[in-house]
C-alpha cells in the first residue's frame, strides 16, 4: 500500500508540472479595453464591434514601461488588434489601442488601418514593427482587408513612419504571416531587415528597410514535418500543418552578419543559416546547402516563437505540448543541439497552458504570454477561470542550475 502510494505521488509530481520561477505580472479571465467612454463601449457591444468572449491575447513585446499585447481577429468582435498596457497598470489592466482607436477600427473600410496582427517587434532604434496579416475573422468568415503589410511606428511620437504592402510575388494562396523578426544594429538603423516567416506556404519573406523592397525565399527546411503535426493540449487533440514559424538571431558574428536559427511549428528540429545569405536576394534561393540542420529537441517539443538573449547566448522557445518554456545555450553548446543540451526550464499545467509568445527585454528579463489557444479556437473558454497570463523573471534565475546556465 505504502509503496503504491509513493508511486502514485511520484507520478503526480511528473504529471502536475508547477511553475516556481516565473512571476505573474498580468492575468485575465477575459480581456477588456480602455474605451473613450462608457457610451462608446455600450454602443460597441450593441453593434457587435466588441464581443468580449472573442478576444484572446497572443503576442507580446516590451518597450520601456509599455507592454504591447496583440489581440488577433480570429473571430468577429475584436475592437482593437494592437494594444499596450503599462507595467504599473495593475494585475488585470484594460488594453489601450496603439497608436489609437481609429487606426484599429475596422468597422468602416479605410486606408491606414491595422487589420489583424499576431506579433510585433520593437527594435533598437525606437521603432515598432508590425506585421498585419490583412485577413480578419479567420475562423468565422474570413475577409481580406488588405494584402499583408508591414507598418513601422516611431515609439517616441507613436507616428506611422512607413507602411509597406507585400508584393503579389511575395504571397501565395495559403500564405499566413504571424511573426516578425527585426535584424538591425543600433548604429545602422537604416540598414534594418525584417524577416517574415510564412507558416502557410512554407517560405520566408525578407524586407530591406534601406531598399524598401521585399523578396521571397524558399527552402525544404521551411516545411512542416508530417510526423510532428499532432498536438494534445489540455485535453484538446488537433493537427496543424504550420511551417516556418520561430526565428531567433545570434549576436553579430565577426563577419558582421548573424546566425539565423529557425524552426517550423509542426517539427522538433532546429535549423540555421547565415543572414549573409538571407540578405542577398540573388543568392538566397540558390544556396541550398548553406541551410543546415542544427539538431532535434526530442519528442513533443513543438515550438511557436523563440528568442535569443544576447548577453547569455541562451535561446528560449515555447513548448506548446508541454505547457512550458525550453532553452538551449548557444555559447556553451554551439555545435550540440540535442535532447541533452536542451531542457524544459519552466512548465505549469495550470498557468502555462499554451505559451504563445515570449521575448527577453533589454534588462534581461524573460516574458511569456500564455493563452489556452486550443480551447479558445476549438471549444470555449470558461470565463470563470483565469485564461490569459503574462509571466516574467530574470533570465539568470530562470536558467540557474540547469544545462542552460553558463
Ligand atoms: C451602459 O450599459 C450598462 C449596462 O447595460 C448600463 O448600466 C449603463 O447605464 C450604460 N451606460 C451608458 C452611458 O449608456
Ligand atoms: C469605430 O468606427 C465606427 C464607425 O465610425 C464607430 O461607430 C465606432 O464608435 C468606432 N469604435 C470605436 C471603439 O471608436
Ligand atoms: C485609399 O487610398 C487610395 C490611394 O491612396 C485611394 O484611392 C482610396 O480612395 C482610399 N480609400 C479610402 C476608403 O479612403
Ligand atoms: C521619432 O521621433 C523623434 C521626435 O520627432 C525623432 O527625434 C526620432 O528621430 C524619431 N525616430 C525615428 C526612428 O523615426
Ligand atoms: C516604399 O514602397 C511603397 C510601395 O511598395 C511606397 O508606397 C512607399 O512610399 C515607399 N516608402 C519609402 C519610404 O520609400
Ligand atoms: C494524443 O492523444 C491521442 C489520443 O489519446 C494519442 O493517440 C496520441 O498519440 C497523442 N499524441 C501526442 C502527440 O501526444
Ligand atoms: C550577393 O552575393 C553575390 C555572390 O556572392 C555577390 O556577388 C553580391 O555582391 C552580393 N550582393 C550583395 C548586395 O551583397
Amino acid at each position: 500500500m505504502w509503496q503504491a502510494g509513493l508511486i502514485l505521488i511520484s507520478l503526480l509530481v511528473l504529471i502536475e508540472a508547477k511553475n516556481d520561477k516565473l512571476k505573474e505580472i498580468f492575468k485575465w479571465n477575459q480581456i477588456d479595453f480602455a474605451f473613450p467612454d462608457e457610451q462608446t463601449r455600450n454602443a460597441s457591444i450593441a453593434s457587435g464591434e466588441f464581443k468580449k468572449e472573442n478576444n484572446m491575447p497572443l503576442g507580446i513585446e516590451i518597450w520601456k514601461d509599455r507592454v504591447f499585447i496583440t489581440v488577433p481577429r480570429w473571430k468577429s468582435g475584436v475592437p482593437s488588434t494592437l494594444n499596450y498596457v503599462k507595467v504599473t497598470d495593475g494585475e488585470s489592466p484594460l488594453l489601450h489601442p496603439y497608436p489609437n482607436w481609429e487606426t484599429n477600427n475596422v468597422t468602416e473600410e479605410k486606408n491606414y488601418t491595422i487589420g489583424n496582427t499576431f506579433r510585433v517587434r520593437a527594435d533598437e532604434c525606437g521603432r515598432l514593427w508590425v506585421i498585419d496579416s490583412g485577413l480578419i475573422n479567420i475562423v468565422e468568415s474570413p475577409k481580406v482587408l488588405s494584402p499583408p503589410k508591414i507598418m513601422i511606428f516611431n515609439l517616441t511620437t507613436d507616428e506611422l513612419i512607413r507602411e509597406y504592402h507585400l508584393k503579389p510575388s511575395d504571397i501565395k494562396d495559403d500564405s499566413f504571416f504571424a511573426n516578425i523578426v527585426v535584424d538591425v544594429s543600433p548604429d545602422k538603423c537604416d540598414e534594418a531587415f525584417a524577416y517574415l516567416p510564412d507558416l502557410g506556404s512554407y517560405c520566408l519573406v525578407v524586407y530591406s528597410y534601406k531598399e524598401n523592397e521585399s523578396y521571397r525565399i524558399n527552402h525544404h527546411y521551411f516545411h512542416f514535418d508530417p510526423l510532428y503535426g499532432d498536438y494534445n493540449i489540455s485535453g484538446v487533440n488537433f493537427q496543424w500543418t504550420d511551417g516556418l514559424f520561430g526565428i531567433s538571431l545570434s549576436p553579430l558574428n565577426e563577419n558582421g552578419f548573424r546566425t539565423m536559427y529557425f524552426h517550423p511549428l509542426s517539427s522538433i528540429n532546429e535549423f540555421t543559416v547565415s543572414t549573409e545569405i538571407i540578405q542577398n536576394k540573388t543568392v538566397a534561393s540558390e544556396s541550398y546547402h548553406e541551410f543546415k540542420l542544427l539538431g532535434s529537441r526530442g519528442p513533443y517539443s513543438q515550438a511557436t516563437t523563440s528568442f535569443i538573449d544576447e548577453k547569455s547566448g541562451v535561446m528560449f522557445y515555447t513548448q506548446v505540448n508541454k505547457n512550458g518554456v525550453g532553452c538551449w545555450n548557444s555559447k556553451k553548446f554551439p555545435n550540440d543541439y540535442s535532447i541533452n543540451t536542451n531542457t524544459l526550464v519552466v512548465s505549469d499545467d495550470e498557468t502555462m497552458v499554451f505559451p504563445n509568445d515570449l521575448k527577453v527585454d533589454r534588462d534581461s528579463n524573460l516574458w511569456v504570454l500564455t493563452d489556452r489557444l486550443p480551447e479558445f479556437i476549438y471549444r470555449n473558454l470558461n470565463k470563470d477561470q483565469i485564461n490569459f497570463r503574462v509571466l516574467k523573471a530574470p533570465v539568470s534565475e530562470v536558467i540557474k542550475g540547469t544545462v542552460c546556465d553558463n
